[in-house]
């Protein structure tokens, strides 16, 4: 399987998601997921990968006249994130860019960004976009100190950015519509494995101190948790956040070696192969 662009779909009202299906060998299909959210000022969350672009921008087309679009929340600087931003900067003309300092930061020494087409919102700052507030947050577990989650006053739907992400073992359960309705004994050890891999800190963390982080979100009481890397978690919130509370106490994964990589090429050999032969 290639990755590719999926058909996007509604998580909450007003608001869709583009989803990303990344499969990674000997890991599975990771989720990564970009958001519309239907405001009077219409808002596109993340732009997806560049090496999909063309898909991308077809799916965001789906949804929204580019030229509509007003706003684009960037929640950290990640390729997963921004590989699509100069794209759709060019097909929205009207659109201003909602990130932190430090992101733009991180992507200016790859490409120019037009700062005057930035506005910049920190955790605990808000966004009025025409019929609604967007509170920034920062999400419990990250991988980039430049992360700004966002809230959404109408919908209550939060967007967590890297926070809750799974890595999943088939496309069928990347592709489930909800995260309510991948099993927990699956989605539990995914949560753990890409708490520890991708906010690889958390192991240093105080169990406590990140627990009160989950308690904070809860209290929020969203009517749905936007992951960047998981489908939509709708009742399953409760479960997650108590799952990843033991991200400080639980093994990390071990990083993949050169040897688990020979093996991995030479399992795609007849791909080789048939090159080499003239
Ligand atoms: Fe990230
Ligand atoms: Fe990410």
């Amino acid at each position: 399987m290639d990755p590719f662009v999926g058909e996007p779909y509604p998580a909450a009202p007003d608001t869709y998601v583009i989803p990303t299906y990344w499969p990674v060998p000997g890991v599975g299909v990771i989720p990564m997921n970009a958001f519309v959210i239907g405001s009077a000022e219409p808002v596109l969350v993340d732009t997806g990968a560049g090496a999909l672009g063309e898909q991308f921008l077809a799916a965001l087309e789906s949804i929204v006249r580019p030229a509509d679009l007003r706003w684009i929340w960037l929640t950290h600087e990640d390729r997963d994130h921004t590989g699509s931003l100069m794209r759709v900067l060019d097909a929205a003309p009207r659109a201003t860019v909602l990130t932190t300092f430090m992101a733009v930061g991180r992507i200016l020494p790859e490409h120019p960004f037009p700062l005057d087409r930035l506005r910049l919102v920190n955790p605990g700052e808000k966004v009025d976009v025409g019929d609604r507030t967007l509170a920034g947050l920062r999400p419990p577990l990250f991988d980039s100190p430049a992360t700004v989650g966002l809230f959404d006053d109408r919908t209550g739907a939060l967007f967590s950015s890297d926070c809750f992400g799974a890595p999943l073992p088939t496309a069928d359960l990347a592709m489930a519509p909800r995260a309510d309705d991948i099993p927990p004994e699956v989605l539990a050890p995914a949560q753990l494995a890409w708490a520890s891999v991708d906010s690889s800190w958390v192991t240093m963390a105080d169990p406590l101190v990140l627990g009160r982080a989950f308690d904070q979100l809860r209290r929020m009481q969203p009517s749905t948790v936007l992951s960047s890397h998981l489908p939509p978690i709708h009742h399953c919130l409760d479960r997650a956040a108590d799952t990843l509370r033991a991200a400080p106490t639980t093994p990390p994964v071990p990083a993949t070696t050169q040897a688990e990589l020979d093996v991995l090429l030479a399992s795609m050999e007849p791909h080789k192969e048939t090159a080499d032969v003239r």
